[in-house]
């Protein structure tokens, strides 16, 4: 438990303070929006609730499942599912692998009390899937009161990892096991380096309905990986830092293949969710920017980071003349060369 509980708090550190991003971009500068000089539209009148996954956010926003496990990571789960509570967004746990060989850290997941209504999702690693069965995820996603499960896919981390996991067969079979059996809808999540159509179009198979593109452009866990542990782990990480495919190109690749589909990785502003939006993300998630906020000073800057997010967002649809987010879907827009070849 030790390990674990040293790991999480160095990767909550590392993320707060270090350089720990892609260097190449999530490619949705290229997806420019077409400004609308005579909107016809009041402020008021942009309307951003959205329901995902059967619970209406004031805005399609939610906050990236980061941490758990310990005291350190409880404290942030819980300022920042008040930040959701607050705001209308969505909020994700971090991995719950913790909770599946310690149940006493579940304490550290609990946000119910302080956000009753969220979209609340858990969360689990696609080998602890995979070795933990149906029963096993059904567990975590009700001890939290999840309204469901991201099953998150992190193979180049583990890769990258001295004790990180070398096996990932199977992990398809019990995606498709937990989509069929458990109570509450599954999210297949990357964490930093995006879906591919084919990869895609096999969790569409399998009855798959949502994912988390998780991208390239943000928060790169072999870059996070490459900060610590022996000179292997700093090598391949450093490698590999910039592995993956732009967010911008995973979300059309998600729309494609007609899934439901949160935006991550690297969204960083209103101005990028807008631009996930139009590109056809029915929602976007952030981590890094929370996690920042929080570290440098706690709920208030939390909740302002929230409150720009949402500003960004309202603005950019009032200047492309979209009452609602779905309109993004339709706004014009110009698209790079760079974003271009990978739509190719
Ligand atoms: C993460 N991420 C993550 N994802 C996941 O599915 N389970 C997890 O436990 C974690 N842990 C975690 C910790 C910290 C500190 C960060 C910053 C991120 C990945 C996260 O949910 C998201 O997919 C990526 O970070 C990309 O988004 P950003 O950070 O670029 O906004």
């Amino acid at each position: 438990m030790s390990v674990i509980v040293d790991r999480k708090n160095a990767h909550l550190r590392l993320c707060a303070e270090e350089d720990v991003e892609h260097r190449g971009t999530t490619l949705l500068e290229e997806g420019r929006l077409l400004h609308e000089a005579l909107p016809e539209l009041s402020l008021d009148d942009v309307d951003l609730s959205t329901e995902i996954l059967g619970r209406r956010l004031a805005a399609p926003i939610l906050i990236s499942g980061m941490s758990g496990g310990t005291a350190e990571a409880g404290r942030l789960n819980r300022a920042l599912a008040t930040v959701a509570q607050k705001c209308g967004l969505g909020f994700g746990v971090g991995s719950q692998r913790p909770m599946l060989l310690h149940p006493e850290t579940a304490e550290s997941y609990r946000v119910r009390d302080v956000a009753p209504d969220v979209l609340l999702l858990g969360n689990v690693g696609f080998v602890q899937a995979r070795d933990a069965g149906v029963a096993g995820v059904a567990a975590l996603a009700e001890a939290i009161g999840a309204d469901g499960i991201c099953v998150h896919l992190n193979a180049a981390q583990e890769l990258v990892q001295d004790e990180g996991d070398r096996d990932f067969r199977g992990a398809l079979d019990a995606i498709g096991r937990l989509v069929d059996e458990l109570p509450v809808p599954v999210v297949v999540k990357e964490t930093g380096s995006g879906l591919a159509p084919a990869t895609l179009a096999r969790l569409r198979a399998l009855g798959v309905s949502w994912v988390d593109v998780s991208g390239a452009g943000g928060t790169s866990w072999t870059a996070v990986e490459s900060l610590r542990g022996t000179p292997r782990q700093r090598a391949l990480g450093a490698e590999l830092r910039d592995w993956g495919i732009p967010t911008a190109a995973s979300i059309v690749y998600a729309r494609r293949e007609g899934l439901g589909t949160i935006a991550s990785g690297g969204i960083r502003s209103g101005h990028d969710a807008a631009r996930a939006l139009a590109l056809g993300a029915d929602a976007v998630s952030l981590a890094l920017p929370l996690l920042r906020a929080f570290a440098a000073g706690g709920l208030d800057p939390a909740l302002a980071a929230a409150h720009g997010l949402v500003e960004g967002l309202r603005s950019v649809a009032l200047l492309t003349g979209c009452r609602r987010p779905s309109d993004l879907a339709k706004a014009p827009r110009v698209l790079g060369p760079g974003l271009r070849a990978w739509l190719a």
